[in-house]
């Protein structure tokens, strides 16, 4: 397993993240809210399975700005700690609102493929352009937690998702920060940024979720097997429940933000841009 370097996990075990589980007022989960929301169980469960994994793929990005002090503390010391922690506060939700779900038992089948597939991810050719395709992740992350807390009736999983959704939101304005410091340095043309947004706008919702999605569904159906048609049917009940929660409008404007457009030119792209956040990200 991927992992970083020591002195950095060091630095991280020292930082404390914006809040912990134990802020959580775990006894306001309201389960005749979700128990039988089969969409809701699927987005939490594949979300923290998703936010475990974290580590995996933090080496690259470690190692590619190993000479920026600035920027691998902030990886350590903040970044990886708060996205673990939301693994480990989705999971606890899983646990109790789902309590027949075996997390870490699926968890366990889970993690070798997806830490297969993690070992092929590579990085942008630059480092603005790696900067530019993190601020996507974290749009898709941020967008991601504020649609479930404004779908959900649990004002547990609200809370919950609404305060991932803000250090979500926090990353973004990190790597935000840095694109801009190495798009000075490097002399970055806004043509390869779009790029660099371009190539993660197609992983979203790709094999990441195919996979968490499969162990989940095989655990709830022993006997069935999953193919394509199933993910694709999963895919549309999701669509259905989350499409009228979903802040297209916060994602075009973090969407926007790295392209730095005049304003003319960003009210000629706003259309095309939710166009495509409303066919990528559902
Ligand atoms: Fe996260
Ligand atoms: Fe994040």
């Amino acid at each position: 397993m991927s992992s970083p370097a020591p002195t950095l996990i060091a630095s991280a075990a020292a930082a404390q993240p914006r809040w912990s589980l134990d802020d959580i007022d775990w006894g306001s989960l309201r389960p005749s809210a979700v128990a039988e929301s089969e969409t809701t169980f699927y987005l939490v469960a594949a979300a923290s399975f998703i936010e475990a994994t974290t580590d995996l793929y933090t080496k690259n990005l470690i190692e590619y700005f190993s000479d920026d002090a600035e920027i691998t503390e902030w990886l350590a010391a903040h970044w990886l700690p708060e996205e673990l922690q939301h693994g480990r506060a989705l999971r606890r939700y899983v646990e109790l609102a789902w309590p027949d779900f075996d997390w870490d038992g699926v968890y366990r089948r889970f993690l070798p493929e997806f830490a297969a597939q993690c070992a092929d991810d590579g990085v942008e050719p630059t480092r603005s352009r790696e900067m530019a395709s993190r601020c996507i992740v974290e749009m898709g992350t941020a967008s991601y937690y504020r649609m479930l807390s404004q779908l959900t009736d649990d004002p547990l999983l609200t809370r919950l998702t609404r305060q991932i959704s803000d250090d979500e939101v926090n990353h973004y304005k990190h790597f935000y920060r840095y694109l801009r410091k190495y798009q000075a340095r490097e002399g970055q043309r806004r043509s390869g940024i779009a790029r660099a947004l371009w190539n993660r706008l197609m992983m979203i919702d790709g094999n990441d979720t195919r996979i968490a999605m499969r162990h989940i569904y095989r655990a709830r159906h022993p006997e069935g097997s999953f193919d394509e048609r199933i993910f694709r049917r999963l895919r549309r009940a999701a669509r259905v429940v989350i499409r009228p929660h979903f802040p297209h409008r916060m994602c075009v404007q973090m969407l926007l933000r790295p392209l730095d457009l005049p304003r003319p030119a960003q009210r000629i792209a706003r259309p095309a841009l939710e166009a495509v956040a409303r066919r990528i990200v559902p």
